[in-house]
């Protein structure tokens, strides 16, 4: 059950990132020759009434855009507040936080008109900031193994993990002494942090020279996690220090962003934009 719906949910995200693209697209394509003119020779433009930050589509974009950002912050809600966790794993509460976390920026984008000035010239630069350095901060939480809770694991809870992958590894699928140190050497040589990403996708590769032919099914997946486990051991320290760093980083400019926000909505309020209210 929890499997089907894990993969419901993928297809789903899947669609919404589909959507989203070919939204953009449709956007951006019907709007490029308006937002290529000059700031001063917009007003000619037939789109302008539509396209400019208070235009109907134009603010409706800032609308649903930071909609959206608002509606991300629930993750933190999610794992906070432990009545919300019924409410779906906490893995896919961070997929759909990083959905929104595209898609809000993107539109956020496209309400601008490409016209960044002013106070609020702040929130959106910490916007893309908060959004650009999640990627960032994505690639370190892959980096700290979770358990079936999405909770990060202790280093012992991933050592006792590793010790049953290498009893698999050595029983189920038979591999000797000299594959297995052959399988540790990998580990090792994964490089420094920052080219263990690029070592990390050619591990199939490096792999597949030092297990026998015709070996068990199962036994490359096994090895690719025994590998990634232990470089995982190798490098938890550091990735705990730098995931919290980012964390220390992430979310000030994420406040930020959200009380220029406010004033700036204030600020449209008060002046008597209201949409199509
Ligand atoms: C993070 C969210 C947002 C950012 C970064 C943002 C950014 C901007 C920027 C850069 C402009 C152009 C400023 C200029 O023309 O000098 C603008 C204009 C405007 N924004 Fe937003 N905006 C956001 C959300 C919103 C929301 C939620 C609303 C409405 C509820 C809104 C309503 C407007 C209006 C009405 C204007 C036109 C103001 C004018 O022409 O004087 N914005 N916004
Ligand atoms: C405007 C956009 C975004 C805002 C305002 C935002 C805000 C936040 C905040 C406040 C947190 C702290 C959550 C907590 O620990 O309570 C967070 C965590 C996180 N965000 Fe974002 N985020 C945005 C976009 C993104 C994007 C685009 C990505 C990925 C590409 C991303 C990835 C993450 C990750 C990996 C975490 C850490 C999760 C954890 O430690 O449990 N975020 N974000």
């Amino acid at each position: 059950m929890a499997v089907a719906h894990a993969r419901a949910f993928r297809i789903v995200l899947r669609i919404g990132y589909l959507l989203l693209a070919a939204a953009l697209t449709w956007l951006f394509v019907a709007g490029i020759d308006y937002y290529s003119l000059p700031l001063d020779q917009r007003p000619h433009h037939p789109d302008f009434r539509s396209l400019r930050p208070a235009g109907t589509v134009g603010h409706g974009l800032g609308i649903v855009g930071s909609l959206q950002i608002l509606l991300l912050l629930l993750y933190s809600l999610r794992k906070r507040w432990h009545r919300l966790a019924g409410l779906g794993h906490v893995g896919r509460w961070l997929d759909a936080h990083i959905f929104l976390g595209v898609s809000g920026p993107l539109l956020v984008t496209l309400h601008t008109s490409f016209k960044v000035q002013g106070l609020v010239a702040v929130s959106y630069w910490s916007m893309m900031a908060v959004a650009f350095s999640g990627v960032f901060g994505r690639y370190l939480y892959l980096q700290l193994p979770r358990n079936v809770l999405g909770e990060a694991m202790t280093l012992e809870q991933i050592q006792a993990q590793l010790a049953e992958t290498d009893r698999r590894l050595r029983e189920q699928h038979g591999l000797d002494q000299r594959i297995m140190t052959a399988l540790e050497t990998v580990t090792t040589a994964g490089g420094s942090l920052w080219r263990l990403p690029l070592n990390n996708m050619l591990l199939g590769m490096r792999l597949r020279s030092h297990l026998p032919a015709g070996a068990s099914p199962g036994v490359l997946g096994d090895a690719k996690a025994r590998v990634l486990l232990g470089r995982r051991i190798l490098f938890h320290n550091r990735i705990r220090e730098l995931f919290h760093y980012w964390h220390v980083i992430h979310k000030p400019f994420a406040f930020l962003m959200l009380i220029i926000m406010v004033i700036h909505v204030g600020v449209t309020v008060a002046l008597g934009y209201r949409w199509v209210f």
